[in-house]
């Protein structure tokens, strides 16, 4: 297993509409353990194939750092949103958006399917951090990010401060 670099804004891959995963072999056990590996050592709760730079239709969740209720490590591939009522809004921050957080509405609860790492169906209903973070990495795989669900001008505002950290750079 290995730590991979995590992609941030405004590499060209979080854009991408990432491509389903078609073969559960070797090299994409690599990935997920490489994945797994990567999101607890940011630390993070959930992590997209994107945000290491490979444009697949695979995420990883461990929300067990926020929540009480110990839901094990998700790993699901082609996830699917199957439904998504309700609505809440709070805090959310990126991997791929370091040091960045801002407030997001979503649905309060989700019913996703999938695939888990072995290639059987699998169904996960999220309430709370679950809910958020299943949102949140399946939007990542469409090229969505955080950033795209804040107001415009909140967007203009992040724009600003993140020109501002690239010319320090
Ligand atoms: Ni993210």
């Amino acid at each position: 297993m290995a730590v991979r670099e995590i992609k941030t804004y405004p590499e060209k891959v979080l854009k991408q509409k990432a491509a389903p995963v078609e073969n559960i072999d070797r090299e994409l056990q690599r990935l997920i353990d490489d994945m797994i590996e990567t999101m607890y050592a940011a630390p993070g709760i959930g992590l997209a194939a994107p945000q290491v730079g490979v444009s697949k239709r695979l995420i990883v969740i461990d929300v067990s750092r926020k929540e009480e209720e110990k839901t094990p490590l998700i790993v699901l591939i082609n996830p699917v949103m199957k439904e998504a009522d309700g609505e809440m809004e709070s805090e959310e921050g990126c991997l791929s958006l370091p040091g960045y957080i801002t407030t997001v509405k979503r649905a309060e609860r989700v019913l996703v399917q999938g695939l888990d790492r072995e290639g059987r169906p699998v169904q996960i209903e999220g309430e709370g951090v679950l809910c958020r973070a299943l949102q949140h990495e399946i939007d990542h795989l469409n090229g969505t990010l955080l950033i795209d669900r804040i107001s415009s001008i909140k967007r203009e505002f992040f724009k600003k401060r993140f020109q501002k950290a690239l010319s320090k750079a």
